[in-house]
């Protein structure tokens, strides 16, 4: 289920500054984020808006550092502005250095910052973007939207390498289904991710219900539990390595270094880019096996000449079409600050 957006005549116009930003989170959560997770938290403050890690949400497993979960808030992040530039709010935006911090971001509305007419046409396919896991049309993406694509990457900072070729998509293929072996081998991986999928009748708010990998309503039910029980990771591997082989282009992002900020503008360049191919009718759908996987991190790096690969996904017009996946209410996820001090006294800490 996802909350209902609401009335875009309803923005607060002759608000506050906070009364606008808030309006705006109700987009910010339609972001992509590592097995539906939802991992942010915004924290109303008098003059401004902070975006917070929830690591309540972490996945400790697959991500232990927490970077598909700061790169997921760096999407939740690149959708607000995306709001904000549709309702001609313009912002400052400060992104934490620190590493570890929750506080990841501060947003303020600023009336000198310009105007981001790129990002404000993006705001029609923030309520249509989705992961589409399902074959995409062969030959379904140009070396012009390619080279968009990379551009609008480097503006955050960010690399976007891209390819079509056959050699390499089967070396990339190779290396996604030997990351898939790995990762299933392992019970507490297999555990973590049950956890994240539900029954297609689900009435939770987040995770992965089973329409999304195209099961019907009896085969959602079983599918955690056999995700849970057995290794599937020969079936997985076999599936993704066809997915990978034939896509029309495989697209690893990367960055030169590997700290937070790094990880943040990740997000705003992933986010941007699927809106930007959501808009010219296409889909993605991640591959990250050989990226969470430690090892094969650094031979991927090796192999892409990119020194910190953070997503690796396929890129295409898909052959069918997927429900979308549900959304927590954003009255889980908005809050006020000096709640948590609120909390400490009620305790009596
Ligand atoms: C940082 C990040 C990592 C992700 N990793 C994977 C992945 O490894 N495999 C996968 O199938 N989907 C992955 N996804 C896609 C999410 O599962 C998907 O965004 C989420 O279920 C919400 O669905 P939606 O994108 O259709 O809105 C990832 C998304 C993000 C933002």
């Amino acid at each position: 289920m996802r909350p209902q957006l609401p009335n875009e005549a309803d923005f607060p116009a002759d608000g506050s500054d906070i009364e606008k930003l808030s309006f705006l989170v109700h987009y910010a959560i339609l972001a992509p984020s590592s097995h539906n997770s939802q991992p942010w938290l915004f924290i109303q403050h008098d003059d401004h808006l902070a975006l917070h890690a929830d690591r309540t949400r972490a996945l400790p497993v697959v991500d232990p550092h927490d970077r598909s979960l700061a790169i997921s808030c760096g999407c939740a992040l690149l959708y607000l502005r995306v709001a904000a530039a549709h309702f001609g709010l313009p912002l400052k935006v400060y992104r934490n250095p620190e590493d570890d911090a929750d506080l990841l971001v501060s947003i303020y509305v600023d009336s000198q910052a310009g105007a981001q007419p790129a990002l404000a046409e993006l705001f029609e396919v923030l309520p249509q973007r989705m992961t589409n896991r399902f074959a995409y049309e062969p030959g379904s993406v140009s070396d012009k939207q390619l080279k968009h694509f990379a551009e609008i990457s480097a503006t955050h900072l960010v690399s976007l390498r891209s390819y079509h070729d056959d050699a390499s998509r089967h070396a990339i293929a190779e290396r996604v289904s030997a990351g898939d072996r790995q990762q299933m081998e392992s019970k507490p991986f297999r555990r973590e991710l049950a956890s994240w999928m539900h029954h297609n009748r689900t009435r939770t708010g987040d995770g992965m219900p089973g329409f999304t990998q195209g099961l019907g309503e009896l085969m959602s039910i079983a599918a955690p539990l056999v995700v849970r029980t057995f290794d599937v990771g020969k079936g997985t591997a076999a599936r993704d390595h066809d997915l990978a082989e034939h896509s029309p282009a495989l697209c690893v992002f990367g960055t030169n270094t590997d700290h937070h900020l790094d990880w943040i503008r990740t997000g705003e360049a992933l986010a941007q880019v699927l809106l930007s191919a959501a808009k010219s009718g296409l889909s993605a759908s991640f591959l990250n096996q050989p990226i969470e996987v430690d090892l094969m991190r650094t031979e991927l790096a090796k192999h892409v000449g990119v020194r910190f690969p953070q997503i690796l996904m396929r890129l295409g017009k898909p052959t069918r079409e997927a429900p979308h996946t549900p959304r927590r209410p954003v009255s889980d996820v908005l809050a006020r600050a000096g709640m948590h001090e609120d909390y400490q006294s009620f305790q009596g800490f």
